[in-house]
């Protein structure tokens, strides 16, 4: 694990902001995109980041700036791409579940398209014919990533068209002369076994002769990153090979070269993010000792929701004798971010950060119990910046209506 920015950093920043807070490393952002850049380097690769990670405009832009195209889940995050100034060309719309019109609204932001049903792949193909060209995200029916609420490829997963209904699908592109442009999977996210992408691979070049005007094969996100000390990222180097190799032991009709396409999500911001909070209470209950920080499961619900371990650190204290603890949140009902985890001594007041907090992290937060989401800072060239205020007050009663 290479987290970029200093206790010392960290520090200045909570006494500047205050806690709890968000903090991202943009150039931590960009080191994890040249990364899956070398790795591929001699493949035809383009990369979408899966910005429902963390769809901060300034993160957006910022990913953008840097030459990495925006994958979006809904209609909103391709509203937030744009409106971050990202081109249509490089904003991709990979929908699940929803109603047409969104589908509709995309195709008039002119933005890439990939359908997941074939009720939506009818009405594309009833409203634009061959003038769209389009994407169609498969089930392959492979099961892969670190917990099943998180896999998606799976042979019971609501995900995309399950690729046995591939004569459903055909009749539907005969019918309307429907512009295929891509095959689409997304298997699960924490993925770290290259063979899961390969097997993806072997799954969608079985359908390749079925669509003749294809020319982008997306294999989805899923890149895992270490979130345990000793824990390995997936190799890229590995990947690449295989996904190169895999290419070149298919024969293309007409010699054809499809380029590949990736959605990195965590990949790209898990490492970058930093919840920094403050202990507000220990409690030594003699068996088990907590420390009650100001943050929770509304501001970070990955442990509790996933059991994800995030490695924490006390930066106030960083010598401080190593004791057991459990680290709590103030939230009412049980949100533990450690259980029983070994740690310098820590005190009342001391900041305690919790690391990979960049994907999935802010982007889940709620205001559960009337509590305010945090603020979120991004540092660029040594400058840490405001890019969102906590919530206040207001926020919360913003939008209720008071009945006379
Ligand atoms: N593409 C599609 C179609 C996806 O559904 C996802 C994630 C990604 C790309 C990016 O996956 P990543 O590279 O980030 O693993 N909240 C969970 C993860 C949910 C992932 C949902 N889809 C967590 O915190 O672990």
């Amino acid at each position: 694990m290479a987290y970029s920015l200093s206790h010392q950093e960290l520090i200045s920043i909570a006494g500047e902001f205050g806690t709890p807070v968000y903090v991202y490393h943009a150039e931590k952002i960009k080191e994890q995109y040249e990364k899956l850049v070398a790795a591929f380097e001699g493949c035809n690769t383009r990369f979408f980041y899966a910005s429902k990670a963390l769809t901060n405009i300034n993160i957006v832009r910022y990913i953008d700036s840097i030459g990495c195209s925006i994958d979006c889940s809904s209609i909103n995050e391709v509203r937030i791409a744009l409106e971050a100034g990202v081109a249509k060309e490089n904003i991709l719309y990979t929908s699940n579940g929803i109603d047409f019109s969104e589908i509709e609204a995309a195709a008039g932001y002119g933005v890439h398209i990939n359908i997941d049903s074939l009720p939506n792949l009818e009405k594309f193909g009833k409203k634009y014919g061959h003038g769209y060209p389009v994407g169609i995200r498969l089930r392959p029916n492979i099961m892969a990533g670190g917990n099943l609420k998180i896999s998606t490829g799976h042979d019971k997963s609501k995900f995309g068209i399950p690729v046995q209904q591939l004569e459903a699908i055909k009749k539907i592109v005969a019918e309307h002369r429907i512009f295929i442009r891509t095959l689409h999977l997304h298997t699960g996210s924490d993925i770290s076994d290259a063979d899961v992408f390969v097997k993806g691979f072997e799954v969608l070049f079985d359908l390749i002769p079925s669509f003749p005007e294809l020319e982008v094969i997306d294999l989805g996100g899923g890149f895992k990153v270490p979130y345990v000390p000793g824990e390995k990222a997936i190799d890229l180097r590995v990947l690449a090979r295989k996904v190169k190799q895999s290419f070149d032991d298919h024969q293309l009709a007409g010699n054809k070269s499809l380029q590949i396409w990736f959605e990195p999500g965590k990949f790209l911001v898990s490492e970058c993010g930093y919840l920094i909070t403050k202990v507000n209470v220990i409690k030594d209950n003699s068996d088990q000792v907590f420390a009650g920080v100001n943050s929770g499961l509304n501001h970070l619900i990955r442990p509790m929701m996933y059991d994800a371990f995030h490695y924490i650190e006390n930066i106030s204290n960083p010598g401080g004798p190593l004791k057991r603890y459990n680290v709590t949140g103030y939230i009412c009902e049980t949100d533990n971010f450690a259980t029983d985890r070994s740690l310098p001594e820590i005190r009342e007041g001391d900041l305690l950060v919790l690391y990979n907090a960049g994907a999935y992290g802010f982007e889940m937060a709620s205001n559960y119990n009337s509590r305010y989401r945090p603020a979120e800072v991004m540092v660029r060239e040594g400058r840490a910046r405001l890019i969102r205020k906590a919530d206040s007050f207001d926020d919360l009663l913003r939008n209720q209506v008071l009945l006379p």
